[in-house]
């Protein structure tokens, strides 16, 4: 599609505004200052005005490297809404795909298509998350084993379903679950007499956040990765 086109639509403008706010140099596609009203972008490339990606589907979907310190909510007044990350002047029925503790950081996704987060999120599609954590005491094999088999937690009537795990180093190992019960990473933790001091959601299903983005940074999904859910 050609960029004039793009921007058009992405920011609801017409064309010919749409042409200005290029020629005025305020929009980049892959991070570079871009003046060319006709050029042809693809799906794959960035194309941001004033430094914000855009995107023209209806609906918005979005990965976001939450830092510590935010809530996956609206609703608290001790600390801030990682919504507030994005820097939208509309927030309209946006909602997370699965929450993250104020205390762990990593990847979140957010979208205002419930049926979308409905499957993100949903137990029947067992979405495998991946978590990076960090813990006090090095984890024995017996500890290893309860996890990967499934353990009853507390105040729980139904055992974990299997998780994938492995030793990193001491104080350290990667866990993937596909359930995403409240506190289930620090729940399953303490079940084997183990203690989470720290808490890195590094995927969800094909989604990495890798270190493409710093903490706090987001960006549009692709097509194809909207469709993988
Ligand atoms: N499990 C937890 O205990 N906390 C999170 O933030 C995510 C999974």
């Amino acid at each position: 599609m050609r960029l004039d086109k793009f921007v058009a639509k992405a920011s609801n403008v017409p064309r010919s505004k749409a042409k200005k706010l290029i020629t005025s140099g305020l929009v980049t596609v892959d991070n570079e200052l871009c003046k060319s009203v006709g050029l042809i972008i693809s799906e794959q490339q960035l194309v941001s005005l004033s430094g914000k990606p855009l995107s023209y589907r209806q609906q918005r979907y979005i990965l976001l490297n939450k830092p510590k310190g935010y809530i996956c909510s609206t609703k608290d007044e001790q600390h801030p809404s990682a919504l507030n990350l994005l820097g939208m002047t509309s927030l309209a029925k946006l909602h997370f795909a699965g929450r993250l503790d104020v205390d762990t950081s990593g990847l979140v996704l957010i979208s205002d298509d419930g049926q979308w987060t409905h499957r993100v999120t949903s137990p029947r599609y067992k979405q495998p998350k991946n978590y990076i954590v960090e813990i006090t005491t090095p984890l024995s094999d017996e500890q290893q084993q309860q996890l990967e088999k499934g353990i009853l937690l507390k105040d729980s009537e139904k055992v974990t379903l299997p998780a994938v795990v492995s030793v990193i180093d001491n104080d350290k190992i990667s866990l993937t679950i596909t359930e995403g019960r409240y506190h289930q990473v620090k729940r399953m933790l303490a079940a084997v007499g183990s203690h989470v001091t720290g808490l890195h959601r590094e995927s969800i299903g094909h989604l990495k956040v890798g270190e493409e983005l710093n903490s706090g940074e987001w960006r549009y999904l692709t097509e194809q990765e909207i469709a993988g859910f």
